[in-house]
């Protein structure tokens, strides 16, 4: 469709009432057994939907234990703090990630560290990182963001070489797979979000995974007050050392991920078709540049489309926030920029006095003030003329604001 575009008052793209049913599904068979549920009266920790969803999660990333938390964030702190990361150590992360990914480190009393990222696939660049290293570099914790994943042979490697632990951010990622292999079992350990906006949702909870029995039990007691099993057992001592915490989930929160876990690979199969049409799409129209998946996945599991827009391409004065303003006039909803800024230049940034240090962050800076464009899930989890339509809104407005 050509003629003015909708900002200008031209007709839209979209039909009027185009919208998504909001994010995430729901299924009323989930909504039957969480009624019966409810009327069994037991909800709370340490359930059966607990144990089972926590024990399949973990093997369905190939890892050995899985911890079932709170949310996404306390999983990052009781990792650190289960590897022993205190005071004095360094804790490198990207520059572009959520903020609980920075501020982890500074929980647990560590000095962030930011290093740049990959202009391919956003995430944490390897040589960043390596060359961020100091003798106080205790840990790594790369993300693998939006729809792509960090390159883990790479840092793997360094990180051996370095000693220093990796633990894994996979908020992003569920159902990742590298090579064959899940996302969360190539480091210590994993680190979950079940977040309302992420791939499986709860509304709210959390995950680690890990392979070694040792730090899976700390991370169990971190959560749990101290405990490292079902009950509450007073002839065990308390884990020497650690400050432990009530970061539990409960029963509902499992009954729902297990339903969505048992749905996750069909539904990855449609937004990896669906995140390859709509990025091919893109790829084809002048000035556009779609996040490169992670070099290695067998199983993207896409979150969120990313794409560069070239600001030599475009028209003095127009900036990528025009032409996602002139996107969404089109009718398409769920077209954003993102976070808007690397984490240390965040309004909610607010570190104790741990600090922290920007190694390297000059690509991750330039990618989000003057590129980044982000496509929500539900275009994911749409179909091919819905993602037409989008794909023919990005012409319409590039062709416009383009020189
Ligand atoms: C990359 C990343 N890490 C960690 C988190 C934290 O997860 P939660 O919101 O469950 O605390 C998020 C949440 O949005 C995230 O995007």
């Amino acid at each position: 469709m050509s003629g003015p575009l909708a900002v200008n008052g031209g007709e839209k793209v979209f039909p009027e009432n185009f919208g998504f049913a909001p994010w995430p599904p729901v299924r009323p068979d989930t909504g039957d057994k969480l009624r019966d549920l409810y009327m069994s009266a037991k909800w709370s920790y340490y359930g059966a939907l607990e144990k089972q969803f926590a024990d399949e999660f973990a093997a369905y990333h190939d890892s050995a234990y899985g911890v079932f938390m709170a949310n996404g964030t306390v999983t990052l702190e009781c990792a650190l703090t289960a590897l022993g990361i205190g005071p004095g150590d360094e804790v490198i992360v990207p520059a572009w990630t959520w903020i609980a990914t920075g501020m982890a480190p500074a929980y647990v009393g560590a000095t962030t560290v930011f290093a740049d990222c990959d202009p391919g696939t956003f995430c944490l660049d390897p040589a960043a990182f390596e060359a961020a290293i100091t003798p106080r570099t205790r840990a790594v914790m790369p993300v693998h963001l939006f729809g792509s994943m960090a390159d883990v042979d790479a840092i793997c490697a360094i990180a051996k070489k370095h000693d220093v632990a990796i633990v894994e951010d996979c908020a992003h990622a569920h159902g990742g797979k590298w090579n064959g292999k899940g996302v969360g079992s190539f480091g210590s350990v994993g680190s979950f979000s079940f977040q309302q906006s992420k791939i499986m949702t709860a509304g709210e909870g959390g995950l680690c995974t890990a392979n070694d029995p040792a730090l899976a039990e700390k991370i169990s007691r971190l959560k749990h007050i101290g405990n490292p099993g079902s009950k509450f057992d007073a002839s065990i001592p308390p884990q020497e050392g650690m400050l432990c915490k009530n970061y539990r989930a409960t029963e509902f929160q499992a009954l729902i991920l297990l339903d969505q876990l048992h749905e996750l690979a069909a539904a990855s199969e449609l937004r990896e078709e669906n995140a390859a049409y709509l990025r091919k799409g893109l790829e084809s129209i002048p000035g556009i540049v779609t996040q490169k998946p992670g070099a290695k996945a067998t199983v993207q599991n896409y979150y969120v489309v990313g794409m560069k827009i070239d600001p030599e391409v475009l028209k003095s004065g127009k900036t990528k926030a025009d032409v996602i303003a002139a996107v969404n006039a089109e009718g398409a909803p769920e077209v954003f920029a993102g976070w808007g800024a690397p984490v240390y230049k965040h309004k909610l940034w607010n570190v104790p006095a741990s600090g922290y240090r920007v190694h390297s962050s000059e690509r991750a800076e330039e990618i989000i003030s003057n590129r980044i464009c982000l496509m929500g899930i539900q275009w994911l989890m749409s179909d091919k003329p819905t993602l037409d339509l989008l794909i023919e809104a990005f012409r319409k407005v590039m062709k416009e604001y383009s020189k």
